[in-house]
């Protein structure tokens, strides 16, 4: 098992251990997991190929590392713990052992079917129990995972499953989520309709409602289920062999399938779940993510999983039955750790204290937040509401990328400070550099957060696209990995983030490429162009902005366009890409080379009319002036 740094003394004399001789670091804590092989070399690597290998030719199952290594001891204790959408409804409680006995069925299903080790899956599927079922089950054989989440158009699926050529998706009838009954498998026909390398869709029954049954391509899960072997022997992994590709939003339009391997990811998620929620024994701990993004690939399923806690997975949403469905389900299983997103606090925050004030919540020992900045507000509500000044909140940076949590306290180890991240885990060596690359050392500075050493976690490649992995993350500042971050490192070597450099939007917590959206909004037949920015919104975070140039408005007028739009790209992308605002423009402000100068867009967003700085380089500086008059008309 892995130890568990228990005093700020021993943080410091780890991260600097971690730091001189990072070989010898991971190799003491990867000690801790079962390996069928041992690895030859600890980590071979260079940022400039780039080439990142952990535990070189070590073997290993990361599901044997789940259950064969816990189930002496930790057989009869629940794995998952799983609520509901409606509280009326029954809960389900999977033991290490049942939840063994369903992923080795489950794995024995795949092979029949003929997946294979390296096959990719798609995972399309609402929080139930079998989406972790599905999941773990694919790791067992050797099958790569691709989930998406599923608020996801047919369209986006469809463009996941094409790039990655999956054979199969496993998915559900329907989902809940609060009152409503999402159709999930017909989405996910719309989106197989147009795969041909899909074979078999295997379908869970959740809400029964009636679907589109297709003999010669969908399967009942639990038709399949029902004739399984009971046992299965894990396949043999490389430590570098891959275990999912997860996809997420670029400044660019095509949407990047972030691949992590076996090992490294193993040992990462699982050393950073145990340090920075400080899980002991018996905890409840509960991750209110959603396991279609990497905050529940990591700390709901497999860092809890491999260190042999007890997960919670929430089907429903925060606001159902009412506000203070979290703070229930807190007292009714006596959470010890609650993690959830700014934007979710913010929001819980915005309907007032009686959701939570009269909850028992004295079961609480540590409260994460993830995904964007926390406003300090929310932090206090969080603190003082929920947390009753006694539990210390670790706001904790990472990335789909970075497979795990990097800089974050170490949960009432490392002092924390309303709205910083704090200080880095071990094995995480962040450097602060200028636009030309400068490094910025020392305290009191500002600018792009890179890392400079490979940790076990980081992903590997871009899936299909190497080039493209080494563009993004390695050529803006040389032999680094650059995250598209700003950062503040203050007096007391404290990291602050300020949020994306890039054209990337953080919307509640989600990234959204801007290119994406505006692909999504030129798709309508009646707009030329667009480019949309972020601006700040209360409860989101940031909120999408589009400027629009249409060519003439249809019946509906402004108002019926701006209804169209919004449902084009509901339909492209999912409801998350929505545009918050649109504003009709005559034109788009551009340089005499073409390029649309988004610093303006991005000031009139924010309600900043004056200070554009240089505009000399404006083709028509009347452009600014109208979308400035339609602005001010708007609000
Ligand atoms: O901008 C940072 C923001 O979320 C981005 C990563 O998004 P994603 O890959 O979807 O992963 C989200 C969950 C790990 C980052 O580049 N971000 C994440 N955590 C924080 C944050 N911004 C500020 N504070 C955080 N704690």
């Amino acid at each position: 098992m892995i130890d568990k740094i228990s005093t700020l003394g021993g943080y410091i004399h780890e991260y600097q251990k971690s730091v001189e001789n990072p070989e010898a670091f991971w190799s003491r804590i990867a000690e801790s997991f079962f390996w069928r092989k041992k690895w030859d070399k600890v980590l071979d690597w260079n940022f400039s190929e780039p080439r990142i290998n952990w535990f070189v030719n070590g073997k290993m199952n990361i599901t044997e590392n789940i259950f064969e290594r816990h189930l002496f001891t930790r057989g009869n204790q629940p794995a998952i713990i799983w609520e509901p959408n409606d509280p009326k409804d029954e809960n389900r409680v999977l033991t290490y052992s049942e939840l063994f006995e369903e992923v080795q069925k489950f794995a024995n299903v795949l092979l029949e079917l003929g997946i294979k080790k390296g096959d990719r899956i798609a995972i399309y599927m609402p929080m139930i129990p079998e989406l972790a079922i599905a999941m773990l089950g694919c790791a067992r054989i050797g099958a790569i995972h691709s989930i998406v989440f599923a608020g996801f158009s047919s369209n986006s699926l469809a463009d996941r499953i094409k790039d990655a050529e999956a054979k199969l998706v496993i998915t559900s009838d329907g989902g809940y989520r609060g009152n409503k009954t999402i159709p999930i498998k017909d989405i996910v026909d719309e989106a197989v309709a147009t795969c041909p390398t899909i074979e078999k869709v295997i379908v869970v029954q959740r809400t029964n409602t009636k679907i589109a049954f297709n003999d010669k391509i969908d399967l009942w899960w639990h038709e399949c289920m029902a004739n399984a072997e009971e046992v299965n022997q894990a396949e043999l992994m490389d430590a570098e062999d891959n275990l999912f590709i997860l996809y997420t939003s670029g400044s660019t339009d095509k949407p990047k399938g972030i691949v992590h391997t076996c090992g490294g990811y193993m040992v990462y998620s699982a050393y950073t779940f145990k340090n920075v929620f400080q899980y002991s024994d018996g905890d409840i701990y509960f991750c209110s993510a959603d396991i279609g993004w990497i905050t529940g690939h990591s700390y709901i399923v497999y860092g809890p999983l491999l260190n042999g806690a007890t997960t919670m997975m929430f089907e429903g949403i925060p606001t159902y039955p009412d506000a203070g469905r979290y703070w229930d389900i807190v007292n009714k299983y006596e959470v010890a750790q609650f993690y959830t997103a700014p934007t979710a606090i913010r929001s819980l925050m915005s309907m007032g204290q009686e959701y939570v004030e009269n909850k028992d919540l004295s079961s609480l020992k540590v409260l994460g937040t993830v995904g964007e900045p926390i406003n300090e507000e929310a932090w206090h509500w969080y603190h003082d509401h929920v947390g009753k000044n006694r539990c210390p909140i670790v706001d904790t940076w990472w990335q789909t990328e970075t497979g795990g949590i990097s800089i974050s306290p170490i949960a009432g180890i490392i002092p924390t400070k309303p709205g910083f991240a704090t200080l880095p885990q071990p094995g995480i060596q962040p450097i602060i550099v200028d636009g030309e690359g400068k490094e910025l050392s020392g305290k009191s500075v500002e600018g792009n957060l890179c890392i400079k050493y490979p940790w076990p976690g980081m992903l590997r490649t871009i899936w299909g696209d190497h080039e493209r992995f080494k563009k993004t993350y390695f050529s803006t500042f040389d032999n680094l990995y650059f995250s598209g971050d700003g950062v503040k490192r203050d007096e007391d070597g404290y990291y602050r983030i300020l949020g994306r450099v890039d054209d990337v939007i953080n919307v509640s917590g989600h990234r959204m490429g801007t290119a994406e959206v505006e692909n999504a909004i030129n798709e309508h037949p009646l707009v030329n162009e667009s480019a949309v920015v972020g601006f700040p919104h209360d409860i989101k975070g940031q909120g999408i902005y589009a400027f629009v140039v249409c060519g003439e408005l249809s019946t509906g007028g402004a108002e019926g366009i701006k209804t169209s739009i919004r449902k084009g790209v509901t339909k492209i992308i999912g409801p998350i890409a929505k545009p918050d605002k649109i504003l009709l423009v005559k034109g788009l402000p551009k340089t005499r080379s073409g390029k649309i100068m988004r610093r303006i867009l991005r000031k009139i967003a924010q309600g900043d009319f004056d200070n554009f700085g240089d505009i000399s380089t404006l083709l028509d500086t009347s452009v600014v002036e109208e979308i400035i008059n339609g602005a001010l008309e708007d609000v």
